[in-house]
């Protein structure tokens, strides 16, 4: 049995002010599609047999809009993808056992033909080696907001996975992009028993044990740091494994993306003028914005809101919102 694991409890900080807490970009429609990025991932996981959806109490009720067809399981606490994913493989073993499969996705994804494949192969890899499976995606830049997996032995259908590195910094990024390394999808397949297991001597330990012995789980989250799955888990777990990802591929997490995503000299996401000027990404809701002369800029304007910022610093932007002291 095959369970699809929707990540759907982000805050999308980095697509600011598109995105703010409480419209995060999961909801959002972005790029040349007008179902929301969470539809667009239950629509791409419609071949499992379950859809269960991991969301924050203030989400919950949006996400059931959404994904009508998923079971949501509401966390106790944001607390990134690490707790998230324990809560989730612990409610999945409940239901369907320590040896149903787990297909993990997150919900700020752009993803191309032939998923399907790629994720019933890596279902097919995690049921059969009791591994943690992820999917590698052939890198084309230096990217320091990825993770990176260093393959090791070929075992046909997939590899082992030398070394799992998250986020490394510039230098380190265009190290292993040298060395053929491949990104993290941030997809996921494994069982509940696997990962709990390869759980239980990280950070998350005490939150594993807790939920295996039936705690309550707001008391089990309240005693665990934030901590997404790729530091707690798979940087340190023993038997990784990685299917190469037969699809294309893009993460929508910052503004930079849509750059990538949608076509011309500039890309326009609404309403815009734009004269003498290239390399932009312009956006806004029902707003007309006027750029002029300028190039490889970030402009965009939602709500009361405006944010301009150089495309090649668009993951600074979560310095904006840090700096708002506010709820973004
Ligand atoms: N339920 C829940 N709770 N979901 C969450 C939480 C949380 O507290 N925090 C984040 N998410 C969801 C987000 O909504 C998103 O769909 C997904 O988990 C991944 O979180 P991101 O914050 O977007 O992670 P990332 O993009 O920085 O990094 C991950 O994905 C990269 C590829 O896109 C890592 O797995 C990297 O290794 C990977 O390369
Ligand atoms: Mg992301």
């Amino acid at each position: 049995r095959t369970v699809a694991v929707l990540l759907a409890g982000g805050t999308g900080t980095r697509l600011y002010p598109a995105s703010r807490s409480h419209r995060p970009k999961q909801f959002l429609a972005l790029g040349d599609d007008d179902r929301s990025l969470l539809r667009r991932t239950a629509d791409r996981a419609e071949f499992a047999d379950d859809l269960l959806a991991v969301t924050r109490g203030e989400y919950a009720d949006r996400v059931r809009e959404e994904v009508p067809e998923a079971t949501v399981l509401v966390e106790p606490a944001g607390k990134d993808t690490g707790p998230a994913l324990a809560y989730a493989a612990s409610e999945v073993r409940e239901r369907f056992g320590g040896d149903a499969a787990m297909l993990c996705l997150p919900s700020d994804h752009v993803v191309g033909d032939g998923f399907r494949d790629t994720a019933e192969t890596a279902v097919d890899v995690a049921v059969r080696t009791d591994a943690l499976v992820t999917l590698g995606i052939e890198p084309d830049r230096p990217a320091t907001g990825y993770g990176y997996i260093e393959p090791g032995a070929d075992r046909g259908d997939h590899s082992e996975v030398a070394v799992f590195r998250e986020k490394p910094d510039a230098e380190t990024a265009q190290r292993l992009v040298d060395r053929s390394c491949l990104w993290n999808a941030g997809m996921f397949a494994w069982t509940p028993a696997a990962f709990l297991d390869a759980a239980s001597d990280g950070p998350l330990g005490p939150l594993a044990d807790a939920l295996e012995f039936g705690a309550d789980p707001a008391a089990a989250f309240e005693r665990v740091d934030p901590v997404s799955v790729d530091y707690a888990v798979l940087e340190r777990a023993a038997d990784v494994r990685v299917v190469p990802a037969a699809f294309d591929w893009d993460d929508v997490g910052a503004w930079d993306a849509l750059g990538r995503l949608l076509d011309g000299e500039n890309a326009v996401l609404g309403d815009a003028t734009v004269v003498d000027a290239s390399g932009n990404v312009i956006a806004s809701d029902d707003k007309h914005v006027s750029v002029v002369g300028v190039d490889d800029l970030v402009v965009a304007a939602y709500d009361d809101r405006v944010l301009v910022v150089p495309r090649e610093d668009a993951q600074r932007v979560r310095e904006a919102v840090a700096a708002l002291d506010e709820d973004g």
